[in-house]
């Protein structure tokens, strides 16, 4: 069957030509509510959009059709775990006990609320392995700042944080084949990031480490299974080493869906992770958010997690500021509270059977890379957890890349894998399916596959996608460029 995707010459909703000005209704309640307000504080003109419901729903609707998500196809984006989102966890966080909520009311009003935190809070502990765990961070690459932040506090409590002198634990270690926003978090939180190359496995190098490791390390950072997919054999060693240095072991859970129920972060000797909520328990994601990433740590860091902690206390759940040692607050009140209740509802739903989602995730997984190794060279060892990379590199022989391979691959209704990382890879391809995936999903991906490393399809990528609403876009432009607002286009349009 040939997939099309659907396209609508779709104006934005600025462009629709109607504004609230014209509108006599919303004028009339402006007014209403303008009075007593200092004339000097209210806005004479505001470029609101003036639509009927059916105006807007028809256009967020085209606008959805013509995007690619996991409820339209197969989206096995690597490192981001791109799972099937149940619609159950939808409804739940849709009840008006939920939605008319407001977190400035009072502690005794939101019991439920803080009950449902606080339990989430014990799951992932478990989950984790750790001691205490805070919800309040919107996403990986947050909590990997409130890590950063709560390392530096530790050291600094025992005399041993960075100074100005350039004495003091000012270093944070990272292997090559991290996230880049591992660095760039541990380079936010003030520290120098120091990168350290693999071993020829694509694990971590221990001499490498070792030379890298002393009295200026505050942290190594590390995701287990690595962006390779591949469970670091001798992440004891690396962490008994770090420990050994007086340094910190950092863990980045966004591979946390190829371990669930087998081991924990604390178990392998970790002191802080952080969890991917919107990845592992499968909320929506995508389009920059909105995400939650918990940070959870061992007993001896609990003291530094931000405020207010959620307790209990005399039967009651309280929000507790009294927290001298804190790192501060890093989100307006306690996180994104839609998600953790998602999250919540995903860890309800499997109960003591969570490690049936790794099982699944890591056996399809292995399925997918068993069928495409050969079409495909796969570098490094060859048994992987919950996400594979593969090289592209042999698509040179007939003109093509592997940015030409993933546009074409959004021409047979499939997501994109993620592409060019990690990027010890040569024209990196890695592919995550899921644990929510079928066997005839995984082949007829396969298949696609398969049938792309041949010399005929090959030779016909340059010019794809074909068949989607866009079709190739110069990303550069729009990295650089990036027009994401109305009044931005306006600026731009005028330039
Ligand atoms: C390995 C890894 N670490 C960290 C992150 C950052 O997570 P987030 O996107 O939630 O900020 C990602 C994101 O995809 C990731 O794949």
């Amino acid at each position: 069957m040939t997939f099309r995707q659907a396209t609508h010459d779709e104006p934005t909703v600025f462009e629709h030509g109607r504004f609230w000005k014209d509108a006599e209704a919303l004028k009339d309640l402006v007014d209403r509510i303008g009075d007593g307000i200092p004339d000097a504080l209210l806005r004479k003109d505001l470029d609101l959009p003036s639509m009927t419901e059916g105006e807007v729903v028809r256009h967020f609707v085209k606008l959805s059709q013509m995007n690619h998500g996991v409820d339209t196809g197969f989206y096995p984006l690597g490192s981001c775990t791109m799972k099937y989102n149940p619609k159950v966890s939808e409804r739940l966080a849709g009840l008006p006990g939920f939605t008319s909520l407001h977190p400035d009311q009072t502690d005794e009003e939101v019991q439920g609320a803080l009950e449902l935190m606080h339990r989430l809070e014990e799951q992932l502990c478990i989950i984790g392995g750790v001691d205490a765990v805070s919800l309040q961070p919107a996403a990986g690459a947050h909590g990997e700042f409130l890590g950063m932040l709560v390392a530096r506090a530790y050291h600094e409590s025992i005399g041993e944080g960075p100074e100005m002198d350039g004495t003091g634990r000012h270093e944070v270690i990272v292997p090559d084949t991290a996230h880049g926003t591992n660095p760039a978090s541990a380079a936010m939180a003030g520290y120098d990031v120091v990168e350290i190359r693999s071993n020829e496995d694509g694990t971590v190098d221990l001499d490498a480490l070792q030379a890298a490791l002393g009295p200026s390390t505050a942290a190594f950072m590390l995701t287990n299974p690595n962006t390779l997919g591949i469970f670091e054999p001798d992440v004891e060693r690396i962490a008994a080493m770090v420990h050994e240095a007086g340094a910190l072991l950092y863990y980045d859970g966004a591979n946390l869906n190829a371990i669930m129920g087998k081991t924990t972060p604390g178990a392998m000797g970790f002191d802080i992770v952080h969890f991917n909520l919107h990845k592992t328990f499968g909320t929506p994601h995508g389009g920059g958010g909105p995400g939650s990433g918990p940070v959870g740590v061992t007993s001896k860091l609990e003291r530094f997690l931000p405020v207010p902690r959620i307790v209990k206390k005399d039967g009651l759940f309280r929000r507790d500021w009294d927290c001298p040692e804190s790192v501060g607050k890093i989100h307006s009140y306690l996180g994104n509270f839609g998600i953790l209740l998602r999250a919540h509802v995903y860890i309800e739903l499997f109960g003591n059977d969570l490690e049936k989602v790794s099982e699944m995730a890591v056996l399809n997984s292995n399925y997918l890379a068993a069928r495409l190794k050969e079409a495909y060279p796969m570098p490094f060892k060859e048994l992987r957890k919950h996400e594979f990379v593969l090289s592209g590199s042999r698509l040179k022989e007939c003109g093509a890349r592997t940015i030409d391979l993933a546009k074409h691959l959004a021409d047979e209704g499939f997501h994109p894998p993620t592409v060019y990382f990690p990027l010890i890879v040569d024209e990196a391809i890695m592919i995550e399916p899921t644990e929510t995936e079928s066997l005839e999903t995984l082949d007829a991906f396969a298949e696609t596959m398969i049938r792309f490393a041949g010399d005929d399809e090959c030779k016909t990528m340059k010019d794809t996608p074909k068949m989607t609403s866009v079709q190739r876009v110069d990303e550069v432009k729009a990295a650089k460029e990036m027009v994401l607002t109305w009044d931005l286009r306006k600026d731009a349009d005028n330039e």
